[in-house]
Protein backbone atom coordinates (compact mmCIF):
# COMPACT_ATOMS: atom_id res chain seq x y z
CA UNK A 1 0.00 0.00 0.00
CA UNK A 2 1.24 3.75 -1.25
CA UNK A 3 -1.03 5.57 1.39
CA UNK A 4 0.84 7.06 4.36
CA UNK A 5 -0.79 7.38 8.06
CA UNK A 6 -3.07 5.10 9.69
CA UNK A 7 -4.85 2.35 8.92
CA UNK A 8 -8.47 2.47 8.91
CA UNK A 9 -8.67 0.15 11.59
CA UNK A 10 -5.80 2.28 13.50
CA UNK A 11 -7.80 5.47 13.21
CA UNK A 12 -10.95 3.67 14.50
CA UNK A 13 -9.06 2.48 17.64
CA UNK A 14 -8.05 6.06 18.13
CA UNK A 15 -11.62 7.32 17.97
CA UNK A 16 -12.35 4.76 20.61
CA UNK A 17 -9.47 5.97 22.47
CA UNK A 18 -10.81 9.30 22.74
CA UNK A 19 -13.79 8.72 23.87
CA UNK A 20 -12.63 6.00 26.72
CA UNK A 21 -10.21 8.68 27.55
CA UNK A 22 -13.05 11.71 27.69
CA UNK A 23 -15.81 8.78 29.50
CA UNK A 24 -13.26 7.75 32.46
CA UNK A 25 -12.85 11.93 32.84
CA UNK A 26 -16.76 12.20 33.06
CA UNK A 27 -16.66 9.64 35.94
CA UNK A 28 -12.97 11.27 37.66
CA UNK A 29 -14.98 14.73 37.95
CA UNK A 30 -18.26 13.02 39.22
CA UNK A 31 -16.31 11.32 42.02
CA UNK A 32 -14.70 15.07 42.91
CA UNK A 33 -16.66 17.92 42.07
CA UNK A 34 -20.21 19.09 42.13
CA UNK A 35 -20.68 17.67 45.89
CA UNK A 36 -18.04 18.01 47.30
CA UNK A 37 -16.43 21.09 48.76
CA UNK A 38 -12.86 22.18 48.57
CA UNK A 39 -12.05 20.50 52.36
CA UNK A 40 -13.93 17.06 51.15
CA UNK A 41 -11.06 16.90 48.64
CA UNK A 42 -8.16 17.94 50.66
CA UNK A 43 -9.06 16.13 53.68
CA UNK A 44 -7.86 12.30 53.93
CA UNK A 45 -10.45 9.89 55.74
CA UNK A 46 -8.22 7.22 56.13
CA UNK A 47 -4.95 6.44 56.94
CA UNK A 48 -5.40 3.66 54.07
CA UNK A 49 -6.57 6.29 51.83
CA UNK A 50 -5.50 9.41 49.51
CA UNK A 51 -7.28 12.61 49.54
CA UNK A 52 -9.05 12.46 46.83
CA UNK A 53 -7.41 15.70 45.71
CA UNK A 54 -4.10 13.11 45.30
CA UNK A 55 -5.76 10.41 43.16
CA UNK A 56 -7.29 12.73 41.06
CA UNK A 57 -3.97 14.78 40.49
CA UNK A 58 -2.15 11.63 40.08
CA UNK A 59 -3.96 10.20 37.39
CA UNK A 60 -2.93 13.21 35.46
CA UNK A 61 0.71 13.06 36.45
CA UNK A 62 0.63 9.56 35.21
CA UNK A 63 -0.93 10.21 32.05
CA UNK A 64 1.71 13.03 31.43
CA UNK A 65 4.43 10.56 32.36
CA UNK A 66 2.82 7.26 30.04
CA UNK A 67 1.18 9.14 27.02
CA UNK A 68 3.35 12.57 26.77
CA UNK A 69 6.86 11.91 27.60
CA UNK A 70 6.86 7.60 27.04
CA UNK A 71 4.56 7.78 24.45
CA UNK A 72 4.90 11.00 22.28
CA UNK A 73 8.57 12.23 23.33
CA UNK A 74 7.91 15.16 25.51
CA UNK A 75 9.38 17.26 27.71
CA UNK A 76 8.41 17.09 31.22
CA UNK A 77 5.74 19.77 32.19
CA UNK A 78 6.38 20.22 35.62
CA UNK A 79 9.28 18.12 36.71
CA UNK A 80 8.88 19.24 40.49
CA UNK A 81 6.00 18.11 41.21
CA UNK A 82 6.53 14.16 39.78
CA UNK A 83 8.02 12.94 42.88
CA UNK A 84 4.24 14.84 44.80
CA UNK A 85 2.80 11.99 42.82
CA UNK A 86 5.17 9.15 42.82
CA UNK A 87 3.15 6.48 44.87
CA UNK A 88 6.35 4.58 45.38
CA UNK A 89 7.71 8.05 47.43
CA UNK A 90 4.99 8.53 49.58
CA UNK A 91 2.89 6.47 51.40
CA UNK A 92 -1.00 7.23 51.60
CA UNK A 93 -0.78 7.96 55.43
CA UNK A 94 1.64 10.52 54.78
CA UNK A 95 0.34 11.87 51.43
CA UNK A 96 -2.27 14.80 53.23
CA UNK A 97 1.11 16.37 54.49
CA UNK A 98 2.62 16.87 51.06
CA UNK A 99 2.24 20.53 49.15
CA UNK A 100 -0.18 19.12 46.82
CA UNK A 101 -1.80 20.86 44.14
CA UNK A 102 -4.96 22.28 45.20
CA UNK A 103 -8.50 21.16 43.68
CA UNK A 104 -8.58 24.14 40.94
CA UNK A 105 -4.77 23.79 40.05
CA UNK A 106 -5.27 19.74 40.05
CA UNK A 107 -8.41 20.06 37.50
CA UNK A 108 -5.88 22.58 35.51
CA UNK A 109 -3.04 20.53 35.21
CA UNK A 110 -4.57 17.24 34.36
CA UNK A 111 -6.64 19.12 31.85
CA UNK A 112 -3.87 20.47 29.97
CA UNK A 113 -2.24 17.29 29.94
CA UNK A 114 -5.31 15.84 28.57
CA UNK A 115 -5.77 18.63 25.84
CA UNK A 116 -1.85 17.83 25.30
CA UNK A 117 -2.62 13.77 24.73
CA UNK A 118 -5.28 14.27 22.41
CA UNK A 119 -3.27 16.63 19.94
CA UNK A 120 -0.89 14.37 20.44
CA UNK A 121 -2.73 11.42 19.70
CA UNK A 122 -3.23 11.58 15.63
CA UNK A 123 0.89 11.30 15.53
CA UNK A 124 1.84 8.16 17.98
CA UNK A 125 2.48 5.52 15.59
CA UNK A 126 0.62 2.21 16.82
CA UNK A 127 2.05 0.09 14.21
CA UNK A 128 4.93 0.09 15.66
CA UNK A 129 7.26 -2.82 16.69
CA UNK A 130 7.82 -0.74 20.12
CA UNK A 131 5.33 -2.96 22.65
CA UNK A 132 4.34 0.08 24.41
CA UNK A 133 2.99 2.22 21.75
CA UNK A 134 2.39 -1.03 19.17
CA UNK A 135 -1.85 -1.73 19.54
CA UNK A 136 -2.50 1.01 21.67
CA UNK A 137 -1.06 -0.70 24.39
CA UNK A 138 -0.18 2.12 27.11
CA UNK A 139 -3.42 4.29 25.99
CA UNK A 140 -5.21 1.26 27.04
CA UNK A 141 -3.09 1.28 30.32
CA UNK A 142 -3.81 4.62 31.42
CA UNK A 143 -7.73 4.05 31.06
CA UNK A 144 -7.67 1.49 33.07
CA UNK A 145 -5.52 3.17 35.44
CA UNK A 146 -7.91 6.02 35.80
CA UNK A 147 -11.03 3.87 36.20
CA UNK A 148 -9.28 1.75 38.75
CA UNK A 149 -8.49 5.08 40.57
CA UNK A 150 -11.89 5.84 40.47
CA UNK A 151 -12.59 2.55 42.24
CA UNK A 152 -10.43 3.54 44.85
CA UNK A 153 -11.64 7.21 45.46
CA UNK A 154 -15.07 5.40 45.63
CA UNK A 155 -13.31 3.21 48.36
CA UNK A 156 -13.03 6.67 50.17
CA UNK A 157 -16.39 8.16 49.46
CA UNK A 158 -17.40 5.04 51.83
CA UNK A 159 -15.08 5.98 54.68
CA UNK A 160 -16.25 9.45 54.28
CA UNK A 161 -18.42 10.62 57.25
CA UNK A 162 -20.88 13.06 56.48
CA UNK A 163 -24.16 13.80 54.77
CA UNK A 164 -24.02 11.52 51.16
CA UNK A 165 -22.51 12.96 48.46
CA UNK A 166 -22.94 10.49 45.94
CA UNK A 167 -26.39 10.39 44.32
CA UNK A 168 -27.62 6.66 44.66
CA UNK A 169 -29.46 5.33 41.67
CA UNK A 170 -30.30 2.45 42.89
CA UNK A 171 -31.83 2.58 46.78
CA UNK A 172 -33.73 -0.79 46.16
CA UNK A 173 -31.67 -3.97 46.01
CA UNK A 174 -30.78 -4.61 42.60
CA UNK A 175 -32.36 -7.63 40.90
CA UNK A 176 -31.99 -8.34 37.80
CA UNK A 177 -34.20 -11.51 37.10
CA UNK A 178 -33.25 -14.54 34.91
CA UNK A 179 -33.45 -18.34 35.87
CA UNK A 180 -32.84 -19.83 38.73
CA UNK A 181 -29.58 -22.32 38.46
CA UNK A 182 -31.11 -24.68 41.25
CA UNK A 183 -27.87 -25.60 42.04
CA UNK A 184 -25.72 -24.37 45.09
CA UNK A 185 -21.94 -25.49 43.68
CA UNK A 186 -21.11 -26.84 40.08
CA UNK A 187 -18.42 -29.89 39.44
CA UNK A 188 -15.52 -28.76 37.37
CA UNK A 189 -14.02 -31.76 36.37
CA UNK A 190 -10.22 -32.67 36.15
CA UNK A 191 -8.14 -31.70 33.58
CA UNK A 192 -5.90 -28.86 31.94
CA UNK A 193 -7.34 -25.33 31.17
CA UNK A 194 -5.20 -22.24 29.25
CA UNK A 195 -4.47 -19.76 32.28
CA UNK A 196 -3.34 -16.37 31.40
CA UNK A 197 -3.65 -14.68 28.39
CA UNK A 198 -0.97 -13.83 25.49
CA UNK A 199 -2.80 -12.12 23.01
CA UNK A 200 -5.33 -9.75 24.99
CA UNK A 201 -4.45 -6.16 23.63
CA UNK A 202 -4.53 -4.69 27.22
CA UNK A 203 -3.90 -7.45 29.56
CA UNK A 204 -1.49 -6.30 32.33
CA UNK A 205 2.03 -7.90 32.31
CA UNK A 206 0.38 -9.88 35.29
CA UNK A 207 -1.76 -11.69 32.88
CA UNK A 208 0.56 -12.95 30.68
CA UNK A 209 1.69 -15.59 29.43
CA UNK A 210 -0.92 -18.05 28.87
CA UNK A 211 -0.19 -21.19 30.23
CA UNK A 212 -1.17 -24.81 30.54
CA UNK A 213 -2.81 -25.84 34.78
CA UNK A 214 -3.42 -29.07 35.20
CA UNK A 215 -6.42 -29.44 38.19
CA UNK A 216 -7.69 -31.93 40.02
CA UNK A 217 -11.71 -32.10 39.90
CA UNK A 218 -12.95 -29.77 42.35
CA UNK A 219 -16.59 -28.04 43.14
CA UNK A 220 -17.29 -24.18 43.06
CA UNK A 221 -20.39 -22.22 44.26
CA UNK A 222 -22.55 -21.06 41.44
CA UNK A 223 -22.95 -17.61 43.63
CA UNK A 224 -20.99 -15.40 46.10
CA UNK A 225 -21.33 -16.13 49.66
CA UNK A 226 -24.70 -13.66 51.05
CA UNK A 227 -25.10 -11.80 53.60
CA UNK A 228 -27.80 -13.88 54.91
CA UNK A 229 -25.30 -16.68 54.74
CA UNK A 230 -22.34 -14.99 56.23
CA UNK A 231 -24.85 -13.69 59.19
CA UNK A 232 -25.60 -17.24 59.82
CA UNK A 233 -21.70 -17.85 60.36
CA UNK A 234 -21.55 -15.16 62.83
CA UNK A 235 -24.85 -16.52 64.88
CA UNK A 236 -23.25 -19.86 65.06
CA UNK A 237 -20.56 -17.83 66.92
CA UNK A 238 -18.08 -18.07 64.07
CA UNK A 239 -15.82 -15.27 65.13
CA UNK A 240 -15.26 -16.84 68.50
CA UNK A 241 -14.09 -20.12 67.18
CA UNK A 242 -10.76 -19.97 66.45
CA UNK A 243 -11.37 -23.64 65.03
CA UNK A 244 -12.06 -21.62 61.85
CA UNK A 245 -9.41 -19.03 61.81
CA UNK A 246 -6.09 -19.04 60.46
CA UNK A 247 -3.47 -18.36 63.38
CA UNK A 248 -2.91 -15.03 61.75
CA UNK A 249 -6.77 -14.12 60.84
CA UNK A 250 -7.17 -15.22 64.60
CA UNK A 251 -4.76 -13.19 65.82
CA UNK A 252 -6.26 -10.50 63.40
CA UNK A 253 -9.84 -11.22 64.99
CA UNK A 254 -8.31 -10.62 68.41
CA UNK A 255 -5.71 -7.19 68.07
CA UNK A 256 -9.00 -5.22 65.58
CA UNK A 257 -11.79 -6.53 67.73
CA UNK A 258 -13.43 -7.03 64.47
CA UNK A 259 -16.92 -9.14 64.48
CA UNK A 260 -18.83 -7.83 61.66
CA UNK A 261 -18.07 -6.90 58.37
CA UNK A 262 -17.06 -3.57 57.86
CA UNK A 263 -19.58 -0.30 57.83
CA UNK A 264 -21.71 -3.01 59.29
CA UNK A 265 -24.04 -1.91 62.88
CA UNK A 266 -26.11 -2.92 65.13
CA UNK A 267 -29.89 -1.72 65.12
CA UNK A 268 -32.37 -2.25 67.41
CA UNK A 269 -31.54 -6.05 67.36
CA UNK A 270 -31.04 -5.94 63.07
CA UNK A 271 -28.09 -5.94 61.14
CA UNK A 272 -27.85 -2.04 59.49
CA UNK A 273 -24.99 -0.95 57.41
CA UNK A 274 -23.71 2.32 56.21
CA UNK A 275 -23.63 2.98 52.67
CA UNK A 276 -22.22 6.16 51.09
CA UNK A 277 -23.27 7.87 53.97
CA UNK A 278 -27.01 6.43 53.91
CA UNK A 279 -27.94 3.86 56.19
CA UNK A 280 -30.11 0.98 55.60
CA UNK A 281 -31.07 -2.85 56.86
CA UNK A 282 -28.14 -5.42 55.53
CA UNK A 283 -30.20 -7.04 52.06
CA UNK A 284 -30.17 -10.71 52.80
CA UNK A 285 -29.51 -11.32 49.03
CA UNK A 286 -26.74 -9.39 48.44
CA UNK A 287 -23.30 -10.67 48.59
CA UNK A 288 -21.21 -9.84 51.45
CA UNK A 289 -19.06 -7.40 50.98
CA UNK A 290 -16.23 -5.30 52.47
CA UNK A 291 -14.50 -8.41 54.46
CA UNK A 292 -10.99 -8.95 54.90
CA UNK A 293 -9.05 -12.21 53.53
CA UNK A 294 -9.42 -13.64 57.02
CA UNK A 295 -12.97 -13.63 57.07
CA UNK A 296 -13.60 -15.36 54.30
CA UNK A 297 -11.16 -17.70 54.83
CA UNK A 298 -12.90 -18.19 58.38
CA UNK A 299 -16.51 -18.51 57.01
CA UNK A 300 -14.80 -21.15 54.25
CA UNK A 301 -13.86 -23.38 56.37
CA UNK A 302 -16.83 -22.98 59.05
CA UNK A 303 -18.76 -24.21 55.96
CA UNK A 304 -16.87 -27.17 55.68
CA UNK A 305 -15.57 -25.76 52.30
CA UNK A 306 -12.66 -23.17 51.28
CA UNK A 307 -11.63 -20.69 49.26
CA UNK A 308 -10.74 -21.20 45.64
CA UNK A 309 -7.31 -21.06 44.43
CA UNK A 310 -6.71 -18.61 41.62
CA UNK A 311 -5.84 -21.10 39.06
CA UNK A 312 -9.66 -22.89 39.95
CA UNK A 313 -11.44 -19.64 40.03
CA UNK A 314 -10.13 -18.85 36.52
CA UNK A 315 -11.15 -22.19 35.39
CA UNK A 316 -14.46 -21.78 36.61
CA UNK A 317 -14.35 -18.32 35.06
CA UNK A 318 -13.06 -18.69 31.50
CA UNK A 319 -12.37 -22.98 30.27
CA UNK A 320 -14.87 -23.68 27.33
CA UNK A 321 -14.38 -27.44 27.92
CA UNK A 322 -16.54 -28.45 24.75
CA UNK A 323 -13.93 -25.95 22.89
CA UNK A 324 -10.54 -26.31 24.76
CA UNK A 325 -10.26 -23.03 25.02
CA UNK A 326 -10.15 -20.03 27.63
CA UNK A 327 -12.70 -16.96 27.17
CA UNK A 328 -11.98 -13.27 27.68
CA UNK A 329 -15.35 -13.23 29.77
CA UNK A 330 -17.32 -15.96 31.67
CA UNK A 331 -20.13 -15.57 28.99
CA UNK A 332 -17.54 -15.03 25.96
CA UNK A 333 -15.08 -13.04 24.00
CA UNK A 334 -16.76 -9.97 23.64
CA UNK A 335 -17.80 -7.90 26.38
CA UNK A 336 -21.70 -6.82 26.90
CA UNK A 337 -24.27 -5.12 28.72
CA UNK A 338 -26.63 -6.88 31.04
CA UNK A 339 -24.15 -9.59 32.19
CA UNK A 340 -22.33 -8.35 34.89
CA UNK A 341 -22.98 -5.37 38.00
CA UNK A 342 -19.99 -3.44 36.34
CA UNK A 343 -19.14 0.03 35.49
CA UNK A 344 -20.83 1.87 38.59
CA UNK A 345 -24.31 1.50 36.99
CA UNK A 346 -25.70 0.91 40.83
CA UNK A 347 -23.21 1.95 44.26
CA UNK A 348 -24.08 -1.68 45.25
CA UNK A 349 -23.93 -5.50 44.15
CA UNK A 350 -26.91 -7.46 42.98
CA UNK A 351 -28.76 -10.08 44.30
CA UNK A 352 -28.27 -13.64 44.12
CA UNK A 353 -30.16 -14.95 40.50
CA UNK A 354 -29.22 -12.03 38.84
CA UNK A 355 -27.06 -11.90 35.56
CA UNK A 356 -28.20 -15.24 35.00
CA UNK A 357 -26.93 -14.35 31.03
CA UNK A 358 -23.36 -13.70 32.43
CA UNK A 359 -23.06 -17.51 33.36
CA UNK A 360 -19.55 -19.56 32.31
CA UNK A 361 -19.71 -22.69 30.51
CA UNK A 362 -20.06 -24.26 34.08
CA UNK A 363 -22.57 -22.30 34.99
CA UNK A 364 -21.01 -20.70 37.81
CA UNK A 365 -22.56 -16.86 38.21
CA UNK A 366 -21.40 -13.32 39.21
CA UNK A 367 -17.69 -14.08 38.12
CA UNK A 368 -17.71 -10.46 36.95
CA UNK A 369 -18.93 -7.49 39.03
CA UNK A 370 -20.64 -7.31 42.12
CA UNK A 371 -17.65 -8.18 44.64
CA UNK A 372 -13.92 -8.49 44.27
CA UNK A 373 -13.37 -12.69 44.92
CA UNK A 374 -10.63 -13.19 47.30
CA UNK A 375 -8.71 -16.77 46.27
CA UNK A 376 -6.65 -18.76 48.88
CA UNK A 377 -3.88 -17.54 46.51
CA UNK A 378 -0.78 -15.35 47.05
CA UNK A 379 0.65 -12.78 44.40
CA UNK A 380 2.90 -14.34 42.30
CA UNK A 381 4.20 -13.85 38.50
CA UNK A 382 3.06 -16.32 36.16
CA UNK A 383 5.71 -18.94 34.82
CA UNK A 384 7.83 -16.82 32.01
CA UNK A 385 6.73 -13.63 33.46
CA UNK A 386 8.21 -10.17 32.25
CA UNK A 387 8.17 -6.89 33.96
CA UNK A 388 6.01 -4.44 31.75
CA UNK A 389 6.68 -1.55 30.85
CA UNK A 390 7.35 -1.36 34.39
CA UNK A 391 8.11 -2.93 37.53
CA UNK A 392 6.37 -1.11 40.21
CA UNK A 393 3.08 -2.27 38.32
CA UNK A 394 3.12 -5.53 39.37
CA UNK A 395 6.92 -6.92 40.20
CA UNK A 396 7.47 -5.52 43.60
CA UNK A 397 4.10 -6.57 45.02
CA UNK A 398 4.88 -10.05 43.98
CA UNK A 399 5.36 -12.56 47.28
CA UNK A 400 3.69 -13.69 50.17
CA UNK A 401 2.21 -10.21 51.70
CA UNK A 402 -0.93 -10.12 48.91
CA UNK A 403 -3.38 -12.24 48.49
CA UNK A 404 -4.98 -12.41 44.93
CA UNK A 405 -8.94 -10.81 44.10
CA UNK A 406 -10.83 -11.68 41.23
CA UNK A 407 -13.38 -10.91 38.93
CA UNK A 408 -14.13 -6.92 39.66
CA UNK A 409 -16.77 -5.27 41.71
CA UNK A 410 -19.61 -3.32 41.04
CA UNK A 411 -17.44 -0.57 41.07
CA UNK A 412 -14.52 -1.54 38.74
CA UNK A 413 -15.39 -0.31 34.84
CA UNK A 414 -15.84 -3.11 31.86
CA UNK A 415 -12.41 -1.85 30.38
CA UNK A 416 -10.39 -2.38 33.61
CA UNK A 417 -11.21 -6.08 34.22
CA UNK A 418 -11.50 -9.46 32.23
CA UNK A 419 -11.16 -13.05 32.60
CA UNK A 420 -8.06 -13.06 33.36
CA UNK A 421 -7.75 -9.53 35.72
CA UNK A 422 -5.56 -9.90 38.75
CA UNK A 423 -6.03 -7.60 41.49
CA UNK A 424 -4.04 -8.28 45.06
CA UNK A 425 -4.48 -6.70 48.63
CA UNK A 426 -3.08 -7.19 52.43
CA UNK A 427 -5.32 -10.57 54.25
CA UNK A 428 -6.40 -7.78 56.41
CA UNK A 429 -7.91 -5.00 54.03
CA UNK A 430 -11.89 -4.43 53.33
CA UNK A 431 -12.40 -1.50 52.74
CA UNK A 432 -12.13 -2.19 49.02
CA UNK A 433 -15.17 -3.64 47.44
CA UNK A 434 -14.43 -7.38 48.24
CA UNK A 435 -16.51 -10.80 48.71
CA UNK A 436 -15.87 -14.81 47.92
CA UNK A 437 -17.20 -17.84 46.78
CA UNK A 438 -16.35 -21.25 48.18
CA UNK A 439 -15.46 -24.19 46.68
CA UNK A 440 -14.29 -27.68 47.93
CA UNK A 441 -12.22 -30.49 46.85
CA UNK A 442 -13.76 -33.75 46.08
CA UNK A 443 -12.68 -35.91 48.12
CA UNK A 444 -14.08 -33.67 51.10
CA UNK A 445 -17.84 -34.55 52.43
CA UNK A 446 -20.70 -32.54 50.66
CA UNK A 447 -21.63 -31.53 54.04
CA UNK A 448 -19.46 -30.11 56.79
CA UNK A 449 -19.53 -32.33 59.63
CA UNK A 450 -18.77 -29.75 62.23
CA UNK A 451 -20.73 -27.40 61.38
CA UNK A 452 -24.23 -28.41 63.94
CA UNK A 453 -21.60 -28.58 66.95
CA UNK A 454 -19.70 -25.27 65.83
CA UNK A 455 -20.41 -23.69 69.46
C1 LIG B 1 -4.15 -3.25 40.94
C2 LIG B 1 -5.69 -2.09 42.34
C3 LIG B 1 -3.79 -3.20 43.30
O1 LIG B 1 -4.53 0.50 43.32
O2 LIG B 1 -2.71 -0.36 44.10
C4 LIG B 1 -3.11 2.04 40.59
C5 LIG B 1 -3.73 -0.41 40.76
N1 LIG B 1 -1.51 0.66 40.19
N2 LIG B 1 -2.02 2.74 40.31
C6 LIG B 1 -3.57 -0.27 43.23
C7 LIG B 1 -2.81 0.73 40.54
C8 LIG B 1 -1.03 1.91 40.07
C9 LIG B 1 -3.42 -1.18 42.00
N3 LIG B 1 -4.26 -2.41 42.14
FE1 LIG C 1 -1.85 4.84 40.33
Amino acid sequence: MSSPGPSADEAALKELIADELGAVRDRSFGLTTDVLAEDDLTAQVSPLMSPLVWDLAHIGNYEELWLLRAAAGREAMRPEIDDLYDAFEHPRAERPTLPLLKPGEARSYIGTVRSKVLDALPSVRFDTPDPLTSGGFVYGMVVQHEHMHDETMLATHQLRRGAPALLDPQAEPLQVPGEASGAEEVLIEAGPFQMGTSDDPWAYDNERPVHIVDLPAFYIDVEPVTNAAYIAFMEAGGYDDARWWDPAGWEWRNSSGKRAPAFWEREGGQWARRRFGRSEPVPPGEPVQHVCWYEADAYARWAGKRLPTEAEWEKAARWDPAAERSRRYPWGDVYEEGRANLGQRALRPSETGSYAAGASAYGVRRLLGDVWEWTSSDFHGYPGFRSFPYREYSEVFFGPDYKVLRGGSWATHPLAVRGSFRNWDYPVRRQIFSGFRCARSTAEPATAPAKGEAR
